[in-house]
């Protein structure tokens, strides 16, 4: 198939490099004209496992421009892959979606054939229906059903492994109302050996939000029994085997520590108490699993309180920015507050993380000292606080006479430190 996808960011050019691997040929669009270059050089404009390699590797079948309606022309399906950020109170803002619908109705308005626009950004249950429908019908001139379909399917794939995950979905959720829109989905995920769940495009969206929901959920779950364990002189990450191996419970997303950062969980959760507010419904599990989330980065920064005294004039060494390893991302990372937090506190803090330096650059300018290498940034402090589990922070060697403050379980950095210590246990 033709397809066009709008927005180049993590879930766009992760989904048009597969889509362009399983032999369809694909434009991605984006506004960013720099983007839009290396992406058609075979470079990608940001640091995700694997995508570099895929990208040379479709290159005849993948192009990317800046011309949106010109892509929308010339493809049979659309994939709307806009972000939709945070807005002023915590809604889903849907500025990005709603601007690209207007230039897939002007194209549509252009258009003679039949055409397929596929939702795939995460927005608030009703949004497809409500907001989206009748928005490309406006501008269009068309009718949707009769002349372009529309579908909601929401992406599952989790930064640093979405191609593992788009590759290897554990479902795909199609949230469609006509037969002609369910067939093209249907068609283009044939080779899927998957469950395929036809549902409303309004349930579609629901799974999407409940999925994030209930795995920000188990998180701020299994960290507030860590924090209880803690006190009790349990180690939670036994308890996490115990329960998980339950297959009720599952062993995944049970990893306690400093908690969930991201572009997904915070910003998803918020979304949905937000909806639930519209409606009148106080949801008390959501709110309690970001409250959770929200003073667990600080637990680090006590612990190394608890030990080094008064931080003012002190060394401290972070290691890891982004918020997850195997990726550059920075957004709601935890390091934000535990670096803010260190610095408020008056410590001279020393950072390195192997992808995100230069995203956190952006934030923090000459604020910090950024160092070559994870040897580096722990040669300049006796303190030295895990914040990312990357591979190369597994060096024990390390560690070697260093405080060590482990904010994510890196279990090898307890054999070698001077001193150890982690948040949940
Ligand atoms: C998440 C979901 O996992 C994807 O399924 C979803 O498609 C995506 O959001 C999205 O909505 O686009 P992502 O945010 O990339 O993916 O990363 P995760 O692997 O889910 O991790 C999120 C955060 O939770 C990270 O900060 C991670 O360190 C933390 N985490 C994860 C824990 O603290 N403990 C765990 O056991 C698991």
């Amino acid at each position: 198939m033709k397809i066009s996808i709008i927005g180049s960011g993590y879930v766009g050019l992760v989904t048009g490099a597969c889509f362009a691997k399983l032999n369809n040929e694909v434009i991605c669009v984006d506004i960013d004209k720099d983007k839009v270059e290396k992406i058609n050089r075979g470079i990608s404009p940001f640091y995700e496992k694997g995508l570099d390699v895929l990208l040379k590797d479709v290159k005849d079948r993948l192009k990317a421009t800046t011309d949106i309606k010109n892509a929308v022309i010339n493809s049979d399906v659309t994939f709307i892959c806009v972000g939709t950020p945070r807005g002023l109170v915590g809604e889903a803002d849907l500025s990005y979606i709603e601007s690209a619908c207007k230039d897939i109705g002007e194209a549509l308005k252009r258009k003679d054939e039949y055409h397929l626009v596929v939702v795939k950004s995460t927005v608030p249950p009703g949004t497809t229906e409500h907001r989206i429908k009748p928005l490309l019908e406006e501008v269009s001139k068309k009718e949707t059903y009769k002349d372009f379909g529309l579908a909601m399917n929401p992406e599952f794939l989790r930064e640093g492994n979405a191609i593992e995950d788009f590759m290897n979905p554990d479902r795909i959720v199609i949230g469609v109302k006509d037969d002609r829109s369910k067939e093209i989905l249907l068609e283009l995920y044939k080779d899927f050996n998957c469950p395929k769940l036809i549902v409303s495009p309004t349930t579609a969206e629901m799974i999407k939000y409940a999925s994030n929901a209930f795995l920000a959920i188990k998180i701020s779950f299994i960290n507030e029994i860590g924090n209880l364990c803690k006190a009790l002189g349990i180690d939670v990450y036994e308890v996490a085997k115990g329960i998980g191996l339950d297959k009720r419970i599952g062993k995944h997303f049970l990893r306690a520590g400093i908690g969930f950062g991201g572009s997904c969980f915070p910003k998803d959760v918020k979304a949905l108490i937000n909806k639930a507010r519209e409606h009148f419904y106080h949801p008390i599990i959501l709110n309690a699993a970001l409250e959770i989330n929200e003073a667990q980065p600080y637990k680090l920064v006590d612990l190394l309180e608890k030990k080094a005294g008064n931080l003012r004039g002190k060394d401290v060494t972070v290691l890891g920015l982004a918020f997850k390893p195997n990726t550059d991302d920075v957004r709601e990372a935890p390091s934000i507050k535990i670096v803010n937090a260190l610095l408020n506190k008056g410590a001279k803090v020393h950072v390195y993380d192997p992808k995100a330096m230069e995203n956190f650059k952006r934030l923090f300018g000459n604020k910090i000292d950024y160092c070559n290498s994870a040897r580096e940034a722990v040669s300049k402090s006796k303190y030295v606080l895990i914040v990312t589990e990357w591979n190369e922070f597994k060096d024990k060697e390390l560690y070697k006479e260093k405080y060590v403050f482990d904010g994510r379980r890196v279990d090898e950095a307890k054999e070698l430190a001077k001193y150890y210590e982690g948040v949940c246990w």
